[in-house]
């Protein structure tokens, strides 16, 4: 509301904000001044509301799709700056993490904001061993899909379902069923990604093997034959066991915003993390490290590396692995991808793309048409050649992503529970249709003869089966 004077505070209560703090808005349409409460750099959108021409008005909104400028809560949790190249979780630095930690001692800072000490450690690696194993009605439910169902697909499906068995864990105040939700999705999310795989190649599923540690047992589910144990290569397990905390959290990205969405409807967190995998699931975001693993396959050869980066700089084609919205610097994920790399390739066999994307980096990063927009690798660059030499196929990259950002997924719905200022996610649109016309009876119906239905001249795609 405008004062007298025509100027207000815009907080709650009325009262005259002491903080000086504060954003002087005019409103060009009455000519009021309205001063908006500036905290961490951040205006409330609410406080935009008071502003109105008329008192009967609903008031004045932000509009921002895509919330590319909206802050949508407080976290916290992981810290990015941008322009730097840093990433922290909890305070600690991606590197020192990367370098000292385990991801499933990463999962528990993300999801209880503390490093654990010994006996919790252990604790938790137990609880989170010992559940790995899914209901055999999920592996029934897996053998409805088709032979060639996209894993992804799966999983998402597999997800929700968890839901159904665990029914109590709609009682999402009960810290009993939330740190049960958040064990089992971290233990049986690697269960499920696996059976997915392993359905997609027609072999039988493989159950966990609670020996191995969190990696190990995921790539034995994956890989195990005939022999009696799979105990994957040290270095491979704990190359996969790095790229896991690096994709741990990564604060307000597509699926995270999705999970949190879903989540504020008071909805159980199976529920809620399946919306995150479906999220995932899309190109734009789970998806690039294959696209890079097919662009430099296209490249073919060392050789061919100037030419293509030619057609990048005419804009007929993209580079991909590289740019980021938030990152205007080397990714420090990409950075530390980098150092297990060596490792990764002693112990598996030579793979020629490697060369072709190192080159393609020190050709790019050399070029002023790269630096001068701030591209630089991004986490995707490398991680999609890691799985390669894992033998992973690429249709399983995005499960690959999915499985440690379950544990960014479950900190920040825990986050969000417990945020006194959050309540069911609802935003605001600006209505741009037609208003109050008038039913008219089919008979009488004019205008445009067009039928609507899909195109008429387009392809058949072969239909399979029944
Ligand atoms: N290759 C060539 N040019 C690029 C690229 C690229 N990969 N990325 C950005 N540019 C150019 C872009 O054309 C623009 O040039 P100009 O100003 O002359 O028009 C300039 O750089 C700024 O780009 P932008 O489109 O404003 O950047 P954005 O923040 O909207 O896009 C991005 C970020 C990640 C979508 C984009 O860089 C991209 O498409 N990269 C390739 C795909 C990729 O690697 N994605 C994985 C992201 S990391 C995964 C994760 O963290 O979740």
């Amino acid at each position: 509301m405008a004062s007298d004077q025509q100027t207000t505070r815009a907080t709650a209560d009325g009262s005259v904000a002491a903080d000086p703090q504060t954003l002087t808005v005019t409103d060009n349409r009455t000519g009021r001044t309205y001063e908006l409460p500036i905290e961490d750099s951040t205006v409330r959108a609410m406080d935009l509301r008071q502003i109105k021409v008329d008192e009967d008005e609903f008031g004045m909104l932000s509009y921002d799709p895509a919330f590319t400028n909206t802050a949508s809560c407080r976290s916290a949790i992981t810290f990015i700056d941008g322009e730097a190249g840093v990433l922290e979780h909890r305070g600690y630095s991606i590197e020192q993490l990367s370098e000292r930690s385990s991801f499933l001692e990463v999962a528990y800072l993300l999801i209880f904001g503390e490093l654990p000490t010994g006996p919790q450690l252990d604790r938790w690696v137990y609880d989170i061993t010992h559940h790995t194993f899914v209901h055999e009605d999920l592996k029934h439910f897996f053998e409805g899909f088709r032979y060639d169902a996209h894993p992804m697909g799966m999983l998402l499906a597999g997800v929700g379902a968890l839901s159904t068995f665990y029914p109590d864990a709609k009682h999402t105040d009960d810290p009993e069923e939330r740190y049960m939700a958040a064990v089992r999705l971290i233990a049986k999310v690697p269960t499920l990604a696996a059976f997915s795989f392993r359905h997609n190649m027609g072999l039988p599923y493989v159950y966990p093997d609670n020996d191995l540690n969190f990696a190990e047992n995921f790539l034995s589910m994956m890989f195990k034959k005939t022999e009696d144990k799979h105990v994957p290569k040290p270095a491979l397990s704990k190359a996969l066991d790095v790229l896991f905390i690096l994709h741990a959290d990564h604060e307000q990205n597509c699926s995270t915003n999705a999970v949190r969405g879903v989540g504020s409807s008071d909805v159980d967190p199976y529920s809620a993390v399946a919306a995150g995998v479906a999220a995932l699931y899309g190109p734009l975001h789970g998806g690039a490290n294959e696209a890079v693993l097919r662009m430099l396959r296209r490249i073919g050869s060392v050789d061919n590396v100037p030419g293509f980066l030619e057609r990048v700089k005419n804009r007929e084609e993209k580079l991909m692995g590289f740019g980021h919205r938030v990152y205007k610097n080397y990714d420090p994920r990409a950075r530390i991808i980098q150092q297990h790399m060596g490792e990764v390739f002693e112990a598996t066999e030579y793979n020629p793309v490697v060369e072709i994307a190192r080159e393609l980096e020190r050709q790019a990063l050399a070029d002023e048409y790269f630096t001068s927009r701030k591209l630089y690798p991004n986490v995707d660059y490398y991680s999609g050649i890691i799985y390669e030499a894992l033998e992973i196929p690429t249709e399983m990259f995005t499960l690959l992503f999915a499985i440690p950002r379950t544990a960014g997924w479950v900190a920040q719905w825990m986050e969000m529970k417990d945020d006194p200022e959050q309540k069911i996610a609802r935003p605001r649109q600006i209505y741009t249709g037609e208003r109050e016309r008038e039913y008219v009876a089919v008979a009488q119906r004019e205008g445009d003869e067009k039928i609507v239905g899909p195109p008429a001249r387009r392809p058949k795609r072969p239909r399979r089966g029944a």
